[in-house]
């Protein structure tokens, strides 16, 4: 099995988390940071009850050797400009994987840089922050990668599988568009209402406004060519929500601490192909709006 050379551009929370895993699945790893950070620099990975201390070589944008390799795992709304920092370093031979969460950003980049033909994934482990060079992996869950039109992994994808629920995705893109319908059917309410996932069921006018949304969101699906996750969403959502019914969103934790929310790139997503197919979202239109005013 041939062990690439990977550099994680984002090293926050997910960032790490897979460094440490593709670092122990025998790839070589480069972090690419902002700016000048020790080299290598220092990591504490909590897991349970363990604690490891891991070490990685640094990068910034400003160098110039080639990347072969690229883990983006910044947020939604950093994906595009950060790449673009780095595409001297990028050619037609490079593979680029993008993990954030959301749509809309791949294909911004692919207009920008059309030779690109980045590999998306999803996910849902957790992790997060505990300081600077501190991570707490906080859920484990799976990882799901692909690439439009390719049933069959890449060379590269060896490594990936040896990590623990990483799978490669023969349709990314209906895995990518169901994530984005259950995160517009639940991330913004819960922000706009400040509230745990679980209150979508148990409070009944907020029951009846995931049913609404839920509409609005699968009339969306259907004319994407989505009709199976149209179908199931009610239900989907549902499920997500009584799985995570303690947690708050990462969307109501942003708005909560005034970060930017990454909402461009889930429900902003979402009504531009509503926009695009002519079918009106009022109330999907509704939040977004309320939750720009509350986190940006
Ligand atoms: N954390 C989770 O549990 C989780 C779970 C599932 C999915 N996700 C998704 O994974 C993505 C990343 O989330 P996260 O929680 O890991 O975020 P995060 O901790 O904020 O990490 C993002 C990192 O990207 C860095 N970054 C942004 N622009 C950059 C640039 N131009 N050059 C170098 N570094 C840059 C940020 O640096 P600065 O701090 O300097 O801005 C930050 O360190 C998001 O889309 C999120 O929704 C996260």
């Amino acid at each position: 099995m041939t062990a690439h050379h990977w550099h994680v551009l984002g090293a926050g929370a997910m960032g790490c988390l897979f460094a440490a895993r593709l670092q122990d699945s025998g790839c070589d790893i480069t972090l690419v940071v902002r700016d000048t950070r020790p080299d290598p620099l220092a990591l504490v990975l909590e897991d349970g009850e363990d604690t490891r201390e891991m070490k990685f070589p640094t990068t910034t944008a400003a160098d110039r050797a080639p990347i072969s390799h690229l883990l983006v795992t910044t947020k939604a709304y950093d994906v595009v400009d950060a790449v673009s920092s780095l595409a001297h370093r990028l050619d037609r031979d490079s593979q680029v994987l993008l993990l954030a969460n959301g749509l809309g950003f791949a294909s911004e980049l692919s207009g920008r840089y059309p030779w690109l033909a980045p590999y998306c994934g999803t996910t849902t482990e957790g992790a997060y922050r505990v300081s600077s060079f501190r991570i707490r992996h906080a859920g484990h869950g799976a990882t799901r990668i692909g690439r439009s039109g390719e049933p069959n992994p890449p060379a590269w994808f060896a490594p990936w599988r040896a990590l623990e629920n990483c799978l490669w995705e023969q349709d990314i893109d209906s895995a990518l568009w169901e994530k984005l319908a259950v995160n517009c059917a639940i991330n913004p309410l819960t922000a706009v209402h400040d509230c745990r996932n679980g209150e979508l069921l148990s409070r009944p006018e907020l029951a009846r406004e995931v049913d609404a949304l839920c509409n609005e969101i699968a009339r969306v699906s259907e004319a994407a060519e989505f009709a199976p996750i149209a179908a199931g969403l009610r239900a989907r959502v549902e499920e997500v929500i009584r799985n995570t019914a303690s947690n708050h969103s990462s969307m109501l934790q942003d708005c909560r601490a005034g970060r930017t929310t990454e909402i461009d790139y889930i429900t902003g997503q979402l009504l531009r192909v509503a926009d695009l197919h002519g079918i009106a979202a009022p109330r999907n239109r509704s939040l977004l709006e309320q939750v720009k005013r509350l986190g940006g």
